[in-house]
């Protein structure tokens, strides 16, 4: 993934325990690895265990502690049987670290301690955890963190990216003020993120929560996420994603997009929110398809259940003129066929007098929206709450009478 510049505080908390199964192909480990999906086949033999700071590491926050941790990847991801990584109590200062399968065995990274990312700029060439064409990541382990040190650092790695990992979890971690994206899953399949932890200020640049594009079958349960971007955001050829149990805020909402900026994009289907809330977000459920659309694709079967809302201002938003920054090169409407939408028990207050904007293109109506029950009022004082429906088709039942688009 590529990672630009930017000037973040860095320190990232991380208690990690992941598991890494054998591939089955350990020869061709980059040629289609989404296709690689979870080989069964348990490893065998006796298994290992490696102590980070019996290889060298040192959790006083000042060693730097990349070697240790590398190496203890490739001889854990080398070996058969049960491999355990152990990164004891204490504060790791690392550097970028690139744990690629796939592995031989089962790998687990048991991480009690804190790791912290380096400010060494140049150490960075992407991101700063990377886990690669790995199979079967298991369960993580909780770990309390207390670490307060603050790093200041000029670039932005995303902290945890997970490509083309098939079947694993991630949980119980706790990832702090990243310099870009916190997660990013990239052409992941059945991944299942749970009882995760997010932090950055609402003012930070691009911390997007949990980033995802191509993957499917993403599931992000009990999760808590506050951050200066989109808490989640559901990029192009993204499919069958269950979100359940995840506040969100500050931050830019739960979003489906940005759609049809770049060229091949996939579609967007089977995503279902559930159960959700939002704390005072600068959107809530948002769809956003760019206004020069360079890709033709469908967003689609995109389902909203029991939603909270809590002074979030717009609360439902289809935007198929999104251009932020004014960066589009030309004005008009996307290319993004958004259908199938519906909005079912979205209650509570609303920053913003708009409480649902559905602001879909002329060309390409919305159609098949469905709200139901859709009950959010502006909090303020000094307007009402009102709909903004331009375009779109669909179905209204139970909802606050100014917000029945339909
Ligand atoms: C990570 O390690 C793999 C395998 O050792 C290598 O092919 C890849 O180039 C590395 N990536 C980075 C960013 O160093
Ligand atoms: C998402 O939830 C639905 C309904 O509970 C279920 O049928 C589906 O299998 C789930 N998808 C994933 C990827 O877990
Ligand atoms: C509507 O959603 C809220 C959570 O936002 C939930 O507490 C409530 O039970 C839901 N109502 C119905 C009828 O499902
Ligand atoms: C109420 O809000 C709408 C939409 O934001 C705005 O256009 C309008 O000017 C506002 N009215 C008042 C009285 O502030």
């Amino acid at each position: 993934m590529a990672c630009t510049d930017n000037a973040m505080r860095a320190l990232f908390l991380l208690a990690l325990v992941c598991a890494a199964h054998a591939g089955k192909d350990t020869k061709e480990s980059s040629s289609a690895p989404a296709k690689e999906d979870g080989d069964a086949k348990a490893a065998s033999g006796p298994g290992g265990s490696f102590d980070i700071t019996k290889l060298g590491a040192s959790g006083n926050g000042k060693t730097d502690s990349t070697k240790a941790v590398q190496e203890a990847w490739t001889s854990a991801c080398g070996g058969t049987g049960k491999q355990t990584i152990l990164i004891p109590k204490g504060d790791y200062l690392v550097g970028p670290l690139n744990f690629t399968g796939p592995c031989k065995g089962d790998v687990t990274i048991q991480v009690d301690g804190n790791l912290l990312a380096t400010t060494d700029l140049s150490q960075y060439k992407g991101n700063w955890i990377e886990i690669l064409r790995v199979d079967n990541l298991g369960p993580a382990v909780w770990s309390k963190n207390s670490c307060a040190k603050k790093y200041d650092c000029k670039i932005l790695p995303n902290s945890l990216v997970l490509d083309y990992v098939n079947n694993g979890e991630v949980s119980g971690i706790t990832l702090l003020n990243s310099k870009f994206f916190h997660m990013n899953v990239f052409q992941c399949k059945d991944m299942l993120i749970k009882d995760v932890t997010v932090t950055a200020p609402g003012d930070s640049p691009n911390t997007d929560g949990i980033h995802m594009g191509d993957s499917s079958g993403v599931t992000i349960v009990n999760t808590v996420i506050g951050v200066g971007d989109d808490c989640i955001s559901i990029g192009p050829g993204t499919s069958k994603v269950n979100i359940t149990g995840v506040t969100c805020g500050p931050g830019h909402g739960i979003s489906i997009g940005s759609l049809g900026r770049y060229k091949d994009e996939k579609d967007v289907t089977d995503i279902n929110v559930k159960d959700c809330t939002l704390k005072k977000t600068s959107n809530g459920l948002r769809i956003k398809a760019y206004e020069d659309a360079a890709s033709v694709l469908t967003a689609s079967k995109i389902h909203y259940e029991n939603i909270k809302m809590e002074d979030s201002a717009n609360p439902i938003i289809i935007d198929m003129k999104y251009c932020p920054n004014k960066i589009c090169t030309a004005s008009g409407a996307s290319k993004v066929t958004v259908k199938d939408v519906s909005f079912k028990n979205v209650t509570g207050t609303s920053s913003s007098p708009e409480a649902v904007s559905l602001l879909c293109s002329d060309k390409i109506p919305c159609t098949g929206v469905t709200m139901d029950n859709v009950k959010v009022e502006y909090s303020g004082t000094n307007n009402k709450t009102m709909a903004v429906c331009k375009n779109a088709k669909g179905t209204a039942t139970g909802c606050l009478k100014e917000l029945a688009c339909f």
